[in-house]
């Protein structure tokens, strides 16, 4: 044991595989995450959403030793008990010890090489293992010809699970894009992950692509026990397979719950789908917010200056966000629109006989999720 190994003392009784905690990451003078806390639950998918440039991507840099955060400290809790401080760990025993594998937003595979060639070399480091990292192991132990034998078994038994089996020995570059992507996942689980993190599977998918990966995700957490950290901009992958939702926008969390809750905050409906004032009024009306569409009919916003539709490309005037203990992250005037609802909804001035009969916030789960804005 050492500094970024913590023994668990109720093994198999800590439902969090992961918990983020106060994190931020600062590039320069630009906060790209600032104070993010979420946890990930076992054998759950969650779901990591926002706008581009939201700070998604860099959460999982952090995650998977990419980047070492500014602030903060990250828990990986092992199935066995045992959990890992990752901004700790040495970026290549992230994998091998604390068991988390992920995938990158651009592809990244060995294209001249087989599919099978592909799996196989995911599993380099078991086989040298076995090998006791002589030429001679490579040969002669039994322990090597075992864990040869073990590895194409799992890269086979991945290769059917990703309905890719028929073209084991074709160069992976010679595959359909959706299908590569689902290669990528293949790989990743033969690594033997308990947490997988993917960083937007389904960008650039067809339907019926889409529907194959949703498949393979709800087929990878009912029988692998990994759970499955997801970046998606898809939002009918999000609604359909996701236990739990993480909202960020400008690297703060702005949202945390179950689809249904986060798909009608009306925080996540601004900053999210990013659209004019006047559309969010529709959605909230849509959503049956009456409290919130209240709030929004006081008229200019004054905290945020002359105009009252700034979109999330607003012009020069700057504005700044909160984050941790004080520091505020510089953006465009008025970009974020979670803030905008939510200065709204504090400034909003009240006569006695309506803050008498006002309702607490009523939502319906009429609101249908929309496309991102990739
Ligand atoms: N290595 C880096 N150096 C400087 N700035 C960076 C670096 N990596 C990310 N950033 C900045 O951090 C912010 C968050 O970027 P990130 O890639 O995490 O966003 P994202 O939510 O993944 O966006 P997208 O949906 O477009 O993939 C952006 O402003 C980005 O320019
Ligand atoms: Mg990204």
């Amino acid at each position: 044991m050492n500094a970024s190994s913590i023994q668990g003392t109720n093994p198999g009784m800590n439902d969090a595989i992961l918990q983020v905690e106060h994190l931020s990451m600062k590039f320069g003078g630009l906060v790209a995450i600032g104070d993010l806390s979420f946890t990930a639950r076992r054998g759950e998918i969650t779901a990591l959403i926002g706008p581009n440039g939201a700070g998604k991507t860099t959460v999982f840099n952090c995650i998977t030793g990419f980047y070492k955060p500014s602030e903060g400290m990250i828990t990986l809790n092992r199935n066995d008990g045992s959990s890992f401080l990752l901004e700790r760990l040495p970026n290549h025993e992230i994998p091998a010890r604390a068991k988390v594998a992920r995938t990158f937003q651009n592809i990244r595979l060995f294209s001249g090489m087989t599919l099978l060639e592909n799996l196989l070399v995911a599993q380099h480091n078991k086989l040298m293992k076995a090998s006791g990292y002589t030429i001679l192991g490579l040969f002669g132990f039994s322990s090597y010809r075992k864990a040869s034998a073990e590895s194409v078994e799992l890269a086979k038994h991945w290769l059917e699970k990703a309905d890719l089996v028929d073209r084991a020995d074709d160069p992976a570059g010679d595959l359909p894009y959706g299908a590569q992507r689902r290669l990528e996942i293949a790989r990743a689980m033969c690594t033997g992950p308990e947490l997988l993190c993917l960083d937007e599977p389904a960008a650039g998918l067809n339907p019926k692509e889409s529907a194959a990966l949703n498949e393979l995700l709800i087929d990878i957490k009912k029988t692998s026990g990994a759970s499955i950290l997801l970046i998606e901009h898809d939002m009918s992958v999000v609604m359909q397979i996701s236990d739990h939702v993480v909202v960020l926008e400008y690297g703060r969390k702005i949202s945390d719950g179950s689809p249904q809750s986060v798909r009608t905050d009306p925080r996540v409906i601004a900053a999210y789908l990013g659209v004019d004032d006047e559309e969010v009024e529709s959605v909230l009306t849509e959503v049956g917010d009456e409290d919130v569409i209240e709030q929004l009919d006081t008229g200019p916003d004054a905290a945020h200056g002359p105009g009252t539709s700034s979109s999330y490309l607003a012009g020069p005037v700057t504005d700044t966000i909160g984050h941790s203990e004080g520091e505020r992250v510089t953006v465009s005037k008025g970009a974020s629109k979670a803030a905008q609802v939510d200065a709204k909804a504090k400034n909003a001035p009240r006569k006695p006989s309506e803050r008498a009969t006002a309702k607490p916030a009523a939502k319906t789960p009429t609101a249908k999720p929309r496309g991102g804005r990739k």
